[in-house]
């Protein structure tokens, strides 16, 4: 058997590991609890759709593995790190080395350039310039991009942007790729693309993929399925037999 970083056994070494995870906000008197008790492992290499209805918890689920936000209570492990109680400085450290982040509204910088914003990833997550330019020609190139390397985000159709904000969290090459509805912005063929496109990515990187999406057909794509529904995860039937 090869024991390389790509064959890490699930149970030994998760990616991630939600263990009775659990968010409430404070509304005046009120606590909404948004997440109840969820609970999730995620190997290296696999991906994940995350379905359930609009206010049901994905973006906040998403934030927490991401780094963004704060688990009320339960353990949060990601790519190595326990997330509980990490100083705000830590938590931004964590998010640049760990994450790439794929946001529906693409979130590009209008000022920059199709190039330098995929040369964000890199950057922030310490790479020096002249690597930070090499990766983000890369994978400008990968996501079809190359000869739109000079336009700003304005320029470009909704799904070329976020064509190149898949490069700009790939650019990282990060362990673990989070997206929020990477596809609500886009009409159904460029949303198909993408779609693809990432597929291919995951094939050809070994991407550690987590999809949050009300979409049904963004769950085909990935090799598990899982609902949030008051508060708590259960699985859908695995997608994909591995071969
Ligand atoms: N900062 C916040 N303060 C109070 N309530 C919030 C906050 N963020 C999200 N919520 C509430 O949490 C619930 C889940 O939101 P969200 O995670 O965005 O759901 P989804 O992404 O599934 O649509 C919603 O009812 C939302 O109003
Ligand atoms: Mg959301």
């Amino acid at each position: 058997m090869n024991h390389n970083s790509a064959s890490i056994d699930t149970e030994q070494n998760p990616l991630v590991r939600l263990t009775h995870v659990r968010r409430t906000y404070t509304a005046g008197e009120m606590d909404i609890e948004v997440l109840r008790d969820v609970n999730l492992t995620v190997a290296q290499g696999e991906s994940i759709a995350i379905r359930g209805v609009s206010g049901s918890g994905k973006s906040t689920l998403l934030n927490i593995m991401g780094g963004i936000d704060c688990a009320t209570s339960g353990q949060v492990e990601v790519c190595g790190w326990t997330l509980n109680g990490l100083s705000s400085k830590e938590f931004t450290r964590f998010r640049r080395e760990k994450v790439g982040f794929i946001f529906q509204f693409y979130n590009l910088l209008p000022t920059l350039s199709a190039l330098e914003n995929v040369m964000v990833g890199p950057e922030s997550a310490g790479f020096p310039q002249s690597k930070a330019r090499a990766r983000a020609e890369e994978y400008l190139e990968a996501v079809g991009l190359a000869d739109k390397a000079w336009k700003f985000p304005e320029q470009l159709s909704g799904g070329e942007q976020q064509r190149i904000a898949i490069a700009r969290a790939l650019a990282k090459e990060p362990p673990l790729i989070l997206a929020d509805e990477p596809t609500g912005s886009l009409d159904e063929d460029t949303a198909a693309m993408v779609l693809q496109l990432l597929d291919r990515l995951k094939l050809e990187h070994r991407l550690t993929f987590i999809v949050v999406t009300h979409n049904p057909a963004l769950s085909d794509h990935t090799d598990r399925s899982l609902f949030l529904h008051n508060g708590s995860l259960s699985e859908l039937t695995p997608n994909r037999i591995a071969h």
